[in-house]
């Protein structure tokens, strides 16, 4: 494993480790995790998750390196979708 990589904690409990700067989207698809998406232009917001708490749009996003050397996911909860 590279000294790099980021842990991931999905919402289903599962960890995984990924390079810094991937996509979360295809972070998630390799975890077996379904993240809901729309436009995959950064627009629409349907693929939006927490990342430590923060709002993160996955089709757009890139995982960050992160002092916490530990990120975890929640999948936002938005009404209208
Ligand atoms: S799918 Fe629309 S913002 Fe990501």
């Amino acid at each position: 494993m590279s000294l790099n990589k980021i842990k991931i904690i999905w919402p289903n409990g599962n960890c995984s480790f990924e390079e810094p700067n991937s996509f979360w989207l295809d972070a998630a698809k390799k975890a077996g995790i379904s993240i809901p998406t729309g436009c995959l232009t950064g627009s629409c917001g349907a693929c939006e998750i927490d990342v430590n708490g923060k709002t993160v749009r996955a089709c757009i996003g890139r995982i960050k390196t992160s002092k916490e050397k530990e990120l975890s996911v929640e999948m936002s909860t938005d009404p209208y979708w």
